[in-house]
């Protein structure tokens, strides 16, 4: 599905891609796990297109995707939920559904129903403002904004992350979901390691802008645990 090759990325002189090279299955569910700063994000914005590569390929079936624009990897049927959500706060829960749809390369005029069976919430809150929402609240929009544009592969961005755990669980159930039934592929950046074990197939744990332990999550044992990640 995706196939990422010795990226090199920086922050002016700051290298924080180093090389970095990994996976995605088709229709799995791959995390992204370790510590704050080592480059989860960035590497996130770089599939995205939101930020440039120096060198390496970025190979999104079969086809170098690393000079794209964002636009065009959206049009590539790439959805994102950025960490921290990003919804528009001033506008309603169906604006915000709505700037979803502008991506959508089907054009596809409206929201489809399937949103409201994975968020029966948002369905009810339609008229009010974005940021009227809870957090909790606001991570679901973030999300169904995000399948608005019909992904096949999705990237959340640590989506459990300041969310009341009752939402958490809900969002766990739609990433089974969405992998499942209807074989969307997930790139899950996740800090919380139950969650991870819970919800992905596979990992990738980073540190400093490289890989340092990879494998199917039954793999995933305590001392790269305790030497990667925060617990
Ligand atoms: N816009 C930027 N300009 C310069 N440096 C940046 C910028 N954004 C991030 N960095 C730096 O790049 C490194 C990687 O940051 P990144 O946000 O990718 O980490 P992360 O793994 O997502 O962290 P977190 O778990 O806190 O979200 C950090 O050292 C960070 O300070
Ligand atoms: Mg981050």
């Amino acid at each position: 599905m995706l196939k990422i090759n010795k990226i090199n990325q920086y922050y002016k002189e700051s290298h924080t891609l180093r090389d970095l090279s990994l996976e995605i299955k088709e229709a799995k569910c791959t995390c992204i796990m370790g510590r704050n700063g080592v480059g989860k994000t960035t590497l996130m914005k770089t599939i995205m297109g939101l930020l440039p590569i120096k060198n390496g390929e970025l190979i999104y079936n079969n086809q170098n995707i690393a000079r794209l624009s964002s636009d065009k990897r959206a049009n590539l049927a790439i959805g994102y939920v950025p960490q921290g959500r990003e919804i528009f706060s001033q506008l309603s829960v169906k604006e915000n559904l709505e700037i979803g749809l502008l991506g959508n390369r089907n054009n596809l005029k409206t929201i489809s129903s399937k949103i409201y069976e994975l968020f029966p919430i948002l369905k009810d809150m339609l008229r009010r403002k974005g940021g009227d929402l809870s957090g909790g609240q606001q991570q679901q929009l973030s999300i169904a904004r995000a399948l608005c544009i019909q992904p096949k592969l999705l990237i959340l961005d640590e989506p459990t992350e300041g969310i009341q755990p009752n939402i958490v669980q809900q969002i766990g159930e739609v990433i089974d979901h969405l992998t499942k039934e209807e074989k969307i592929t997930i790139i899950l950046v996740e800090q919380k390691l139950p969650f991870a074990r819970k919800h992905g197939d596979t990992f990738f744990i980073l540190n400093r802008g490289c890989v340092v332990n990879s494998g199917e999550m039954s793999q995933l044992d305590d001392e790269m645990i305790n030497q990667h990640m925060s617990v």
